[in-house]
């Protein structure tokens, strides 16, 4: 049985004091989301990584991003020993506004996640398809590049530990989510794919849709059978809607 997950990705949102309030505030929810065998975590951006996981210590908390090396010549970049210097071992790989952006690739992605699994870390790496691809038929063909490139060379125990996130871009803060038939059958896929990797790791591998989730429709990917959890973007900003998240979750 796979453990129900929501995470919060914060992106560029709030300051240190604003992370904190919401840290403290979500110390109940927590508890609640807990005893409903639902675990909860948030993405705050670096500099609130200490202050978050200070103020509530249940959170699981995690990077928006790290650098595949320990150290060295990379202006602006964050490594992974700095980050469980601070107790933080989470770290989203590969969403698409960094795919998008800063040019990471499904290669400088797995070299981030193998240097996670070097540091007995969990990702949540994303992957998606644009509308362009999405509108030509190409989801499939651009999932699994994602998900093999990704993963290759992983090991079964760090993959059956990991989380992976279909988030496909066209439905990030765009108000358009998926249906929860295209939720669940990229969703499936995934699983279909790391089955065929990996084996028995497939049944335990966490897969969250992400795109527009809101509470008002984060019950339905739950009710998906390849769907265990989301991961949440505008929605998850505020500590309010984080709860009715959850309780609508829980349904
Ligand atoms: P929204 O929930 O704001 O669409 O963002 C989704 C996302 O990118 C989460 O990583």
């Amino acid at each position: 049985m796979r453990r129900k997950l929501l995470f919060g990705n914060w992106k560029m949102n709030k300051t240190q004091a604003e992370s904190k309030e919401f840290a403290k505030e979500s110390i109940e929810l927590r508890k609640f989301a807990l005893a409903n065998d639902i675990d909860i975590g948030v993405a705050p951006v670096y500099l609130s990584l200490e202050t978050v996981r200070k103020a509530n210590p249940d959170l699981i908390v995690a990077a928006q991003n790290c650098h595949f090396a320990d150290h060295g010549a990379f202006t602006g970049e964050i490594s992974i020993p700095m980050l469980l210097e601070l107790g933080v071992n989470w770290v989203i790989i590969g969403h698409s506004e960094r795919r998008s952006y800063y040019a990471e690739t499904n290669e400088s992605c797995n070299k981030k996640l193998l240097a996670l699994e070097a540091n007995k870390m969990t990702p949540i790496y994303c992957v998606g398809e644009t509308l362009e691809q999405f509108e030509a038929g190409k989801t499939k063909e651009v999932i699994k590049a994602q998900t093999l490139e990704g993963l290759n060379g992983l090991g079964k125990e760090f993959v059956s530990n990991m989380v992976i996130a279909y988030e496909p871009v066209w439905s990030i803060g765009t108000g358009k989510n998926a249906s929860k038939e295209i939720a669940e059958d990229i969703c499936g896929y995934i699983r279909e794919l790391v089955h065929e990797l990996y084996g028995d790791a497939a049944d335990k591998v966490r897969i969250l849709y992400g795109g527009s989730v809101k509470p008002e429709n984060v019950h339905d990917y739950l009710t998906q059978p390849n769907v265990d959890g989301a991961l949440v973007g505008g929605a998850s900003l505020k500590v309010d809607s984080f709860r009715q998240l959850i309780e609508n979750m829980i349904k």
